[in-house]
């Protein structure tokens, strides 16, 4: 009973800590860098931090958990199965927007691309998360796919799972860092230095520390073997088409 409280308290935790970096990372972009439009300008780059803490980040991880919450374990499992796999399909194409912004927003102003640390951790996060989507989908959702490959499957998928989350909190704390540093460069661009901490600088801290704690607390809810959906699947099961069982 008191693991199931500890559960709640911390599934609520992750959704305050996740609300807090959507807004804080608006607030970022839409108030202290002017807001957003999509015309190769600098208000174009602001869809990206946006697009990418909010999908890659915060929906992300709300998808991960679905499986976790307690409540849901005497229910049919397909529901959520789709739940989950639509949270990630969106946290997906939120993602590949962000990413076309910056791709974008570079090109338009022959800036290079895929330069910095920040864009080959963001690459191979973003692309693992692809891989997995699709081997996902395929492996846990297609009628075809047998349960031995679902059983091998299924710890790599929660392995590569907690390893996405880490790349894209990795790929955040970088990209807000050299964000700040790009933007907070003193006087002649009339802004006060990042070294002086201005409140932006401040703003864009607070947004690193909220995605570093809400990371923890989805990863702290996934590691904990006591909150995995009990697999009520009967033992020897050779093949079950998926879209049509009760509980897997
Ligand atoms: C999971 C989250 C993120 C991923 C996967 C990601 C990925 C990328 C990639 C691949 C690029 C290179 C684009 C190009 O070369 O044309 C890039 C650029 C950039 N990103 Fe991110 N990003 C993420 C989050 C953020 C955040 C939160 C910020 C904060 C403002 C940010 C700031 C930047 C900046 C300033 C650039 C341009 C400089 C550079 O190429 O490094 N990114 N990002």
């Amino acid at each position: 009973m008191t693991s199931i409280i500890v559960f709640y308290l911390l599934y609520l935790l992750s959704l305050c800590l996740g609300l807090a970096c959507v807004v804080c990372v608006c607030v970022w972009s839409g108030h202290w860098r002017g807001g957003f439009a999509w015309d190769g300008s600098a208000l174009e780059f602001n869809w990206h931090p946006v697009l990418m803490v909010t999908g890659l980040v915060v929906v992300y991880g709300v998808g991960a958990v679905v499986y976790r919450i307690p409540l849901t374990w005497g229910q049919n499992k397909l529901p959520w199965k789709l739940l989950h796999a639509a949270l990630m399909l969106i946290a997906l194409i939120l993602s590949i927007v962000g990413l076309c912004a910056v791709f974008d927003y570079h090109n338009i102003n022959k800036i290079s691309n895929v330069y910095s640390l920040h864009s080959w951790i963001g690459i191979t996060a973003t692309a693992v998360f692809a891989m997995q989507w699709v081997c996902g989908a395929a492996g846990f959702l297609l009628p075809c796919s047998p349960v031995t490959l679902r059983k091998v499957l299924k710890p790599v998928h929660v392995w590569l799972g907690g390893i996405i989350l880490l790349l894209s909190i990795a790929a955040c704390i970088s990209g807000i860092n050299e964000k700040l540093f790009f933007a907070l460069k003193g006087n002649a661009t009339g802004t006060q230095p990042y070294s002086s901490l201005p409140p932006e600088a401040v703003l864009g801290n607070t947004l690193g520390v909220l995605i570093v704690a809400f990371g923890l607390v989805v990863l702290k809810i996934l590691s904990n073997h006591e909150w995995q959906r009990p697999d009520s699947r009967p033992e020897g099961l050779a093949y079950t088409p998926l879209l049509q069982e009760e509980n897997e």
